[in-house]
């Protein structure tokens, strides 16, 4: 278990005030002049070493995203950098503990990212229904600027540097980075064609990097204790720690942080108490937010969460939201409810989403009661792999892998409900009890 010096997020559980003589009690703010003064290229490859892989689910490394940003402007256009708080993937909920219990970890994660990539600003996009951790969050960045932390010359350091809030309107894609670009502009949220990609031409045509709140807020501590100290947990290329985030049929539902590859057992023995009614009551687990395929209990119980022990499970990191399902679970039911998801928040703009995420959702319903032809099973499947990789942004893989983790562990049951549909007693052969 990660021991409480090792926290970043100290105060993740609001047990004291968020406000900026808090925050600088608990160590924000302490000498982020000296932290600038290492220089844009010193920062980026501190960030770099510590093995920082972003933590708004594609995992890529943070320090060489930042890497991609132009040194210098040849045409006169800033640079921006846009801080994802959008967080509406089903399961996720860290970023908003963040926001509304540590927000000065975050602003000034901004500033320093900001300032590595030589932006001019930071826009925090922050999910529409999130009023109160919104509330916070314009506190906070107003207390920054009148204590001179931010705004021109930043920290004393010469630097000026502006953190704009801007509240979405509750639209799960405008957490895509570049349908977030749209959606800042005024636009309709919908993601953008690649190339260009954001570096090259983002927020209003200039260099951009979008990042989560999470690899935001955690830059500072890495500065300040160092890139070996992050890099000291977890198993190489799945370092640092990581905000996990339990729901569903645990004892005790938690968000909490922890280090990076930990075994899933103790993750739920150490922070939920354990699942509800024992391990052998557990059916499945979700362990990176909906968009990744559920993993049996049989292959997830022993595995390291982190992105290449669940990569390795056909499924994924994610944002490490990670949703419990135990046997009292109706499995077909659960995810078709999330194509329901996807289909409702498909931004229409490509036929194989707009079409496709319908036609999945509808199939799955009719699976769920089981009034299905058993060819079908086999046609979703096909369908989803139509989807998968044919669309302008992963909203379309999100929508298929779901459905292909349900088919590739679960096929029995689901045909089980066709037969049985149909008049004939069926018992399914379910995946391989938890040991
Ligand atoms: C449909 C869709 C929704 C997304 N929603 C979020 C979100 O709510 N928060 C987030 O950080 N990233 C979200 N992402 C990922 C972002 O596009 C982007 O990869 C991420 O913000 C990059 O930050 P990171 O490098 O720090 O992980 C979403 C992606 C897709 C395709
Ligand atoms: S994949 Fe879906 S959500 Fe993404 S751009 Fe295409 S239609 Fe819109």
């Amino acid at each position: 278990m990660l021991a409480d010096k090792d926290r970043i997020f100290t105060n993740l559980y609001g047990f004291q005030p968020w406000g900026l003589e808090h925050a600088m009690k608990r160590g924000d703010w302490a000498g982020t002049k000296e932290l600038l003064a290492r220089g844009q290229d010193t920062i980026i490859q501190q960030v770099k070493d510590s093995g920082l892989r972003g933590r708004g689910g594609a995992g890529f490394s943070t320090g060489t995203k930042w890497s991609f940003m132009p040194k210098e402007s040849k045409d006169g256009r800033p640079s921006f950098l846009v801080v994802n708080a959008d967080e509406s993937e089903p399961g996720s909920c860290k970023d908003r503990e963040i926001i509304r219990h540590d927000p000065h970890k975050l602003i000034e994660g901004a500033l320093i990212a900001g300032y590595a990539m030589r932006a001019r600003a930071a826009y925090i996009y922050i999910r529409g229904e999130y009023i109160r951790e919104a509330e916070v969050l314009f506190a906070a960045v107003e207390e920054a600027y009148a204590k001179g932390f931010i705004g021109k010359n930043a920290c004393g350091s010469g630097y000026d540097f502006d953190v704009f809030v801007h509240r979405g309107g509750g639209a799960y894609i405008c957490g895509e980075e570049t349908a977030m670009i749209e959606s800042l502009e005024g636009k309709k949220g919908q993601p953008r064609l690649k190339p260009p990609f954001p570096a090259g031409a983002g927020l209003y045509g200039c260099p951009t990097t979008v990042n989560n709140v999470e690899s935001i807020a955690v830059v500072p501590t890495i500065l300040r204790r160092g890139p070996e100290w992050f890099a000291g947990f977890g198993r190489p290329n799945n370092l640092g720690t990581k905000l996990f985030q339990i729901s569903g049929h645990v004892n005790k539902p938690c968000v909490v942080e922890d280090a990076m590859s930990v075994p899933f057992r103790e993750l739920i023995e150490t922070h939920c108490g354990g699942i509800r009614g024992g391990w052998d009551n557990l059916l499945a687990v979700i362990p990176g937010g909906s968009s990744v395929p559920l993993v049996p209990a049989h292959q997830i119980i022993d595995a390291p969460m982190d992105f290449d022990g669940l990569r390795d499970l056909k499924s994924g990191l994610g944002t490490a939201a990670v949703i419990v399902m135990d046997k009292s679970t109706d499995i077909v039911r659960a995810i078709a409810r999330l194509s329901y998801f996807y289909k409702h928040e498909s931004c229409g703009q490509c036929t194989p989403c707009r079409e496709g995420t319908g036609w999945m959702w509808r199939v799955m319903e009719r699976l769920v009661t089981g009034d299905a032809e058993p060819s079908e099973i086999d046609l979703l499947l096909e369908v989803t792999t139509q989807v998968e990789g044919h669309t302008i942004c992963a909203l379309g893989d999100a929508a298929a892998w779901p459905i292909q983790g349900l088919i590739r562990h679960f096929r029995p049951e689901i045909e089980a409900r066709i037969a049985k549909r149909r008049g004939f007693a069926v018992v399914p052969e379910l995946p391989q009890a938890a040991e």
